[in-house]
Formats: structure tokens, sequence, C-alpha cells
């Protein structure tokens, strides 16, 4: 079964009467006379403003409205008017939210198009908002399960206007529909059982997709990862009858900014057993999404190619299983990294930053000049930042700083945490150069530190997002599972190339 559907997305300058959509989708804020509409109400038959005088309907955040629309001239025949909240307090996720929520509606009754009427905010650029409501549509079309055998058919979006004031910006219509998609691809990707999307799985999709976008791939099995020594993504392939792979992906634009090569590194575990230090029964099957940081890599680099980023852009996925296999490694061996560090395994559970280890090692081996990965890494980030953030972690601060902007951007909230050297204590090992874990305290930052060695002298930022990555409960704006976290950020990273020397 298909998981997601890209409607066919318009955005015109039409009436609002004039706008030919099964359910027309009206944002509202708490403060709001709707001047810029003034006969909607009355097309409501006045059960607008009556809701908002009984205060059934106060513009709260997503709070909703559903009422039916007519009279002279109308061609939509109802309306959903989606609380935006206080004007001032406006932001891109808002309207991105805001879109979300009337597209999962519109699917809900089975309404195969919708049409949203943007409003005018002064404090958002028009191209910045129209994209955020289409990119909010687009991730509306996506659907979690995907292997019911009774037949269940799935209502899509069809079709998505925006009605927008003045000239259209169809840049903005096409990054909006390009994030959106990606995303959704992602979450497909890590939605995937382990069963299915296993590593060379994962690299077969991966391959398919960047020869659909115009990316260059190359795919390395386990002989060619024995060849380049990369002993601890090894050590924890070794447990698994699915041998590993690394996936290679290029983005080389013609018009690209000189001397900068982003580094992309996304871990690729697509399944977490916890291996010899096997984690509890209770939601190991949550580990199949232990590879949407890989999914955000390759999904981001996807949005690159489609959107032209001007910036050359070299991603590194490592993937395999972590399983408890006969060969599997054990609790106080020793690996030897590609790059010649040596580690002392003592929990294999803690094997994201293993993997990264090797393949930052080799993006570094590939000529990047700046380094992002990005990981599903420590339960002890879930603790400190919660479901809703990610956490930051690098050097220099500006580079932190570019990629927080860039998740801002993108509606993926994420938050700066520390990584002073005086950390660096946790992971010190009586027989290796270092230890794999640093204990509870500050777990999230041990996990950062030990990556960290193999970041070179590069320009630095670890994104932890094992809290972000899947969403436990319904929201009225998102649905339970993968949530495709990172892509956006990442490609709006890259697509913001031009700025970056002005932090540094
Ligand atoms: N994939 C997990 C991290 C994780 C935990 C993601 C919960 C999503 C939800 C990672 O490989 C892991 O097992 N980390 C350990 C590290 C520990 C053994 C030092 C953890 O966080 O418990
Ligand atoms: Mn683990
Ligand atoms: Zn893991």
């Amino acid at each position: 079964m298909q998981v997601h559907k890209t409607p066919a997305v318009t955005a015109t300058a039409r009436k609002t009467t004039d706008l030919d959509a099964d359910l027309l989708i009206i944002p509202v804020f708490e403060d709001d006379n709707l001047s810029d509409e003034p006969d909607l109400d009355r097309a409501s038959g006045g059960e607008y403003g009556g809701a908002r005088q009984r205060r059934e309907f106060t513009g709260k955040p997503f709070e909703q409205l559903f009422t039916p629309l007519g009279g002279d001239g109308w061609k939509p025949r109802r309306a959903l008017w989606v609380g935006a909240g206080a004007r001032k307090d406006l932001t891109t996720e808002r309207l991105r939210r805001v879109a979300t929520i009337g597209g999962l509606f519109a699917r809900q009754r089975r309404f195969g198009s919708i049409a949203i009427a943007s409003r005018p905010v002064e404090a958002i650029a028009p191209g910045r908002a129209l994209q955020a409501l289409v990119e909010g549509a687009v991730l509306a079309n996506y659907e979690g399960m995907s292997y019911k055998t009774a037949d269940q058919p799935v209502a899509w979006l069809e079709r998505v206007e925006l009605r927008v004031a003045g000239d259209v910006d169809e840049a903005a219509v096409e990054r909006g529909r390009v994030l959106g998609e990606c995303t959704n691809v992602a979450r497909g990707l890590s939605n995937e059982p382990g069963n299915v999307l296993t590593p060379r799985e994962f690299a077969e999709r991966a391959s398919k997709l960047a020869r659909d976008v115009g990316l260059g791939v190359e795919v390395l099995d386990e002989k060619q990862i024995a060849a380049l020594k990369m002993g601890l993504l090894l050590g924890v392939a070794r447990g698994s009858e699915q041998p590993p792979r690394v996936i290679v992906l290029r983005h080389e634009p013609k018009k690209a900014v000189k001397g900068v090569v982003l580094g992309l590194v996304g871990k690729g575990i697509t399944f977490d057993t916890g291996g010899i230090s096997i984690k509890p029964a209770e939601n190991m099957d949550k580990m199949k999404d232990d590879m949407s940081g890989g999914a955000a890599v390759l999904c981001a680099m996807a949005a690159m190619s489609r959107l032209h980023a001007p910036v050359q852009c070299i991603g590194v996925i490592p993937a395999t299983e972590n399983m408890p296999g006969g060969r599997a490694m054990k609790p106080g061996d020793i690996l030897t990294s590609a790059e010649g560090k040596t580690v002392e395994v003592l929990n294999t559970d803690a094997e994201g930053r293993l993997i990264l280890g090797d393949a930052l090692w080799y993006a570094r081996t590939l000529g990047v000049t700046h380094l992002v990965d990005i990981a599903t890494l420590t339960g002890a980030c879930v603790v400190a930042l919660g479901k809703t953030t990610s956490g930051l972690f690098g050097r220099p601060e500006s580079w932190v700083e570019q990629v927080r902007r860039a998740s801002d951007r993108a509606g993926d909230r994420s938050w700066p945490m520390p990584v002073f050297d005086d950390y660096k204590d946790l992971l010190k090992s009586e027989i290796a150069d270092f230890t794999n874990t640093g204990g509870r305290a500050g777990g999230a930052i041990s996990a950062a530190l030990f990556i960290k060695e193999f970041a070179g002298d590069l320009p630095w930022v670890h994104m932890d997002i094992a809290g972000t990555a899947w969403a436990e409960e319904v929201k009225p704006y998102q649905p339970k599972g993968a949530t495709g976290v990172g892509v956006r950020t990442l490609a709006e990273l890259a697509l913001d190339v031009e700025s970056w020397s002005k932090l540094a």
C-alpha cells in the first residue's frame, strides 16, 4: 500500500468565492475581525460569527469549526475555520500545522480537494508563509500503516489550492511541495519493519531514490567496508546475519558555492536489539526507527537535488542491524576504528556512536568541509529535552547556531547542549583510547563527545533525534509514528549556504 501521496498543488490570487475545492480552510486569529474577508461570515450563514460570540470558537491555536458555505456565487460549499492563535505569536510552524489540520480533516471526511485562504500576516515573509502552508498540506497526505490485508481504501488529498494575495511565488510552492514530500518519504522508511528494511534493502531503496532525483550514489558492501578497516561498523554488524552497507550519496550541482562541501552522516541501524547488552522486550519494536537519521540524510539530499541547492554535499549512511548473534561483539571487546583509534565496548547497546565514528571519518576522507550528523542516539537526550525538541551538540557555536536556525525554519525544534572537554573523563578506558559509554549522568553529552573524536578539526554538529523521530501521541497536526524529523532541517541548511560565512 502506498504510504503517502503528493497532491497537485497550485497557488492563485483568485477571489475566495471562486476557489473550487471541497473544503475551504480558513486560518483565524484570536484577535481577528476578518476585515480582509468581509463576506465570509455571511457565507457561513452567520455560523462563524455566532460561534465566536458564544465563545465556542475563539481562534486559539488549532481549534476547529466546521460550517457550511453558500450564497451568491460561492463555489466552496464547506469551510473549516482553524485557530491560529494570537497574531503577534504567529510562526511558520503554526501555519504549517494549521494546514496539516485542514488536510487531515479533509481526508477524514473524504474530501479530495482543499483550498487554503492564506491571511495577511506582517511578521512572516509571504514566500515563507506560503511554503509553510504547502508543506503542512503535503504532510497531511501521509499514512502510517501499510500491511493490513483487509481492504481499507485510503482517502487522499488529490488537490490543494493556496489562495494568496498578489503575485504567486512559484519557487515557494515548489519548496513546500518538495520538502513536504521528502519528509513523507523519510517517514515511510522509518515506519518500515526491520525484517523488510534490512541494510541491503535500505541501500536498494536509497539507490533507487537517488537515481530518480539525480543524486550520485555508491553502496559499499561488507568486503569494501572491511577493506577500509571500519572496525567499529564491522563490530556492530558482526552480531547479525544481515551484511552491513555504507550508502554514499553525492549532490554536485552545477552552481555551487566554492570551497564548501557539506558532509551529512546519518545513523542507519535498521533494527536495534541492543546486541548482547540486550534491551528489555517492552517497546523494543520501536527500534525499527533507529535508521531515522539515515533516512533524514537520504531524503534531505533528495530535496536538495530537486531544489538545486547551491552547495556540494556528500551523504554517508552506515547501515547495519544491532543483533546478539553468536559472533556478536561482547562487553569488554576492543574495536579498532578505520582512523586507528581503539574503543573498549562497555555496552553493545551504545552502537550508534560506533558506526557514526567510522562514517564521520569516511566523510572526512572524501573532502567535506562542514559536518552534520543526525542520529536516534540516546535515551538520555529524551530525558533532557523531551519528545518535541532534538539535541544539538557541536562546535564552533556559529555552526551550531546555523543548524539551529535551519531547524527553526523547518519546524523541527532543536536546542543546543554543551560539549565541554570536562565531560571527556566520562569516556576514560583502562585499556583503550576510550570507552563507548559514559554512564547515566550526562549520557547524551558523553555520546556526543565520543562522536566528536571522529570529527577531526572540522566544524561539526551532532543532532540527537532519539526523542523526536517517533510520535507516540496523536496530535491534531500529527499522526502517530515516524515524524521525518531532520529532513527539512538539513535541506534548509543547504539551501541557505550563502549565509554560512556571515555567521562564522
Ligand atoms: N537507539 C538507541 C537510543 C534510543 C533510545 C532511541 C530510546 C530512541 C529511544 C541507542 O542505540 C541506545 O540504545 N542508546 C543507549 C546508550 C547507552 C547504552 C549508553 C541508551 O540511550 O540507553
Ligand atoms: Mn542501542
Ligand atoms: Zn540505536
